[in-house]
């Protein structure tokens, strides 16, 4: 069987990567030629481990490669994955423009059966859209599904391989059966319902998931306020079967390019439809209100002045093990750190090429230890294992003042408060 993949950003990639994996020939494409000749010397253009050995001994078999040419890319597949993005509107609601245009190219090549399957995280009026631009231009019978991406990023190639769930949205009973046969090596449980549904499970999952850590950060709040201790709470409310312990990791919040996005767009589809999803936009709002909750804490330490101060930011990526910078909660904490007057030092491991072209009159360091020299304060903005491994000994004498404002809970509390720090964390 032979597949195609439309876009070759994280989902794009990775899912053309694994597919090749499990034996199929897939052809990957995307309208960045840059990027295309890029990936086809086997070189990526995102950090994502174990995706570029995936992608460099699946180009070597040839059973993966890349174009620029949907003619080329179209031909004889049978399964046509939509991977573009959908970036959301000023108002919240998503651009639906990259689908639909991907979907047209695809439509003018098409002059066989195909399974088109929507990838892309989009509301269920998508499905009949796609629908009617592929019959406008094209002259062959061929079925519309979705199946929704439940990877994360920094673990996408492992949860591509294993995934919690195969959720096949199809209306037809020829391309349910290819898709189950094309997912089939994975192990994993298959649900079939409609297109409808599967992109609505899509959006409430992510929903759910941000729900969870906006609860758990406004419980942190009240943790804080009665000197309780977050992390048992969290652990002892995840020890219920029917709650667990996932996702229940107060922070700065959740930032990334789908929960902030797939919040907003949710709302907006709803208000489409008539209701008012006030729930989902107080958890948006709980989420935004963590950064001004976090500087709180941080002006406590000074005596309310910031004017001045040098703070070291270890930490930039919205989560660890990307270079990810999209709606990173780096980037409000430091932009409103910098209204206050502070100056900002800052190191990540891998996300300072990306951060460097949001973040302005920041100094970069290619080192966390020489990131302290002379600052008044560290702040975890993003729990990297690097940050935790580091030696405080050495950090306490470099550092001007030993104030530690944790916003990721990455250190135990009576270590650090042992070794000299005044320490501040969420909600401990
Ligand atoms: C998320 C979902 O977890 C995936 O299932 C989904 O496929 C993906 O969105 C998507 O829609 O494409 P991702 O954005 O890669 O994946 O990242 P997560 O690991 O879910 O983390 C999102 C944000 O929540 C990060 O900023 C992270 O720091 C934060 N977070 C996560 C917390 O603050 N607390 C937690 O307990 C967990």
């Amino acid at each position: 069987m032979k597949i195609c993949v439309i876009g070759t950003g994280y989902v794009g990639l990775v899912t053309a990567a694994v597919f090749s994996h499990l034996g199929y020939k897939v052809t990957g494409l995307d309208i960045d030629k840059s990027k295309i000749n890029q990936l086809k010397k086997g070189k990526l253009t995102i950090y994502e481990p174990g995706l570029k050995e995936l992608v460099t001994k699946n180009l070597a078999n040839n059973r993966l490669s890349f174009t620029t040419d949907y003619k080329q890319a179209v031909k004889d597949s049978q399964l046509i994955f939509i991977c573009v993005g959908t970036p959301a509107k000023k108002d919240g609601s998503y651009d639906p423009k990259f689908v639909f245009s991907a979907t047209k190219a695809v439509a003018k090549q098409l002059n066989h059966y195909a399974v088109i399957i929507i990838k892309s995280t989009v509301p269920p009026s998508t499905t009949e859209a796609v629908k009617d631009i592929i019959q406008a231009h094209a002259q062959t019978k061929f079925d519309v599904a979705s199946v929704p991406e439940f990877l994360r990023e920094g673990s996408a190639v492992n949860d591509a391989l294993h995934p919690s769930r195969v959720i096949i949205g199809v209306n037809s009973n020829k391309a349910e059966a290819l898709l189950r046969q094309v997912h089939k090596k994975l192990k994993a449980p298959f649900l079939t319902t409609t297109p409808q549904s599967a992109q609505l499970t899509k959006y409430a999952s992510n929903a759910m998931l941000a729900t969870r850590i906006s609860f758990i950060n406004a419980m942190a709040i009240l943790c804080d306020k009665v000197g309780a201790d977050i992390q048992a709470v969290a652990q002892g409310l995840g020890l219920d079967p029917r709650i667990g312990q996932s996702f229940l990791q107060p922070g700065l919040g959740y930032g990334g390019s789908c929960f902030p996005k797939d919040t907003w767009a949710l709302i907006a589809f709803a208000k489409k439809l008539g209701y008012d999803f006030d729930f989902l936009k107080q958890v948006d709002q709980v989420n935004t209100d963590q950064i001004d909750y976090f500087i709180s804490k941080i002006k406590s330490a000074y005596s309310g002045s910031l004017k001045g101060k040098i703070l070291t930011i270890l930490g930039l990526a919205f989560k660890p093990n990307t270079d990810d910078m999209r709606e990173a909660r780096s980037i409000p904490l430091i932009k409103k750190l910098q209204k206050l007057g502070v100056i900002i030092y800052a190191y990540d491991p891998v996300a300072m090429p990306n951060a460097k072209k949001i973040l302005k009159n920041v100094k970069f360091f290619t080192d966390p230890y020489l990131a302290l020299i002379n600052s008044d304060g560290l702040v975890i903005a993003t729990e990297w294992q690097e940050f935790k491994d580091l030696n405080l000994k050495k950090i306490k004498r470099a550092m001007k003042a030993p104030n530690i404002f944790d916003g990721r809970n990455l250190y135990h509390p009576p270590t650090i408060k042992k070794l000299g720090f005044k320490y501040f964390a969420i909600g401990c």
